[in-house]
């Protein structure tokens, strides 16, 4: 059985939608920002915390974990810097707790949802693995923290980890029976296409003075259904024994521009946006655009959906669930 912590998330509950199918699944949620509807029916759902060793202890001796994946997180940089107690508290020391059951229950395996915030503000076309981590931020610090107690738990007491390091999640599930349902919502790609429901009366660009072709900042966005592939692959790793570390990127390569989303946002839903520019967000990168080259030959993963088609993916999942 696999443990899946935070399968109430946004990329959580797209993961285990897929897991589903391969293994059985355990999802653990204390629900502080998951929703219990975007589990799949088929996993067993248990509300409770990572951070809590009865929740954790219950867990592991009724069931035969074999892997650990680890979603449950706060991913909010703004919040994150007003306060970084919250951050350290769940995504660091919570995570420890996490960790510490699994090594009692002697269970070696773990997945981890890192992300490109640990390379804080590169200044390179497409990064690798490889590049300088320097975060910028306590959220990027928090993940960076974690990606370096799983190095030292790996040499210490021989736990197997792969950790994620994402780009810019977005999309929805195919079916359109889950999606991204943040509350209050900030990513890009929701906030364009619940303007272009009359959701919002206007979006906001914030800066149109990057050192970028267009002035606004460059992602790389990446579909959570290819987010969700890609921890399969790697959980398989592991379990095979084919990998006993590895941090790889998830992105696509393709980095798009604020106004180049914006465009392709109007063009999928055949409406017209309401756009007010303004200042700089603090803590936003110029550009971020991934090499998932490394996955690609390790793990022979790479990016399916373009830009289109994760927007049209969400597009459907909007509409359908517009309040
Ligand atoms: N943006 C706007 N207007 C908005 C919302 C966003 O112009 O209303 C811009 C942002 O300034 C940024 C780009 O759109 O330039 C993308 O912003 P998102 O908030 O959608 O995503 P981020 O790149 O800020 O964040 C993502 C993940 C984080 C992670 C980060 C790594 O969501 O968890 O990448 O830098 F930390």
């Amino acid at each position: 059985m696999i443990l899946v912590v935070g399968g109430a998330g946004y990329i959580g509950s797209h993961l285990v939608k897929e897991l589903v199918e391969k293994k059985q699944v355990i999802v653990l949620d204390n629900l502080s920002t998951g929703h219990r509807y975007l589990v799949d029916e088929r996993a067993v759902f248990i509300q409770g915390d990572l951070g809590n060793r009865a929740d954790l202890d219950a867990i592991f001796e009724k069931y035969p974990i074999k892997a650990v994946m680890h979603f449950a997180a706060n991913s909010l940089v703004g919040e994150s810097v007003v306060d970084p107690l919250k951050y350290y508290q769940n995504n660091v020391a919570a995570t420890l707790t996490l960790l510490e059951t699994m090594l009692k229950y002697n269970v070696k395996n773990f997945i981890f949802s890192s992300t490109a915030a640990t390379y804080g503000i590169p200044n390179v076309e497409l990064i690798t693995e490889d590049y300088s981590t320097n975060p910028i931020n306590p959220y990027g610090r928090s993940k960076l923290m974690v990606e370096q107690i799983l190095a030292d738990f790996a040499s210490a007491y021989g736990l197997n980890y792969v950790a994620l390091r994402y780009f810019n999640a977005a999309g929805a599930h195919e079916s359109a029976e889950i999606g991204e349902d943040h509350n209050p919502e900030t990513h890009l790609i929701p906030i364009v296409l619940q303007h272009l429901l009359g959701q919002r009366d206007k979006i906001s660009v914030f800066g149109t003075d990057y050192d970028t072709p267009d002035g606004t900042c460059i992602r790389d966005y990446i579909h959570v259904t290819d987010l969700a592939r890609a921890h399969i692959l790697a959980l398989e790793a592991l379990l095979d024994g084919k990998k006993k570390t590895a941090i790889y990127n998830l992105g696509n390569g393709l980095g798009y521009s604020v106004k180049e989303v914006i465009e392709t946002c109007e063009k999928v839903t055949g409406r017209k946006a309401v756009i007010e520019y303004t200042d700089r967000r603090p803590g936003d990168p110029a550009r971020l655009v991934a090499s998932s080259q490394k996955i690609y030959e390790e793990l022979g993963w790479k990016a399916e959906y373009s830009l289109e088609e994760i927007i049209a993916s969400a597009w459907k999942w909007h509409s359908r669930n517009a309040k």
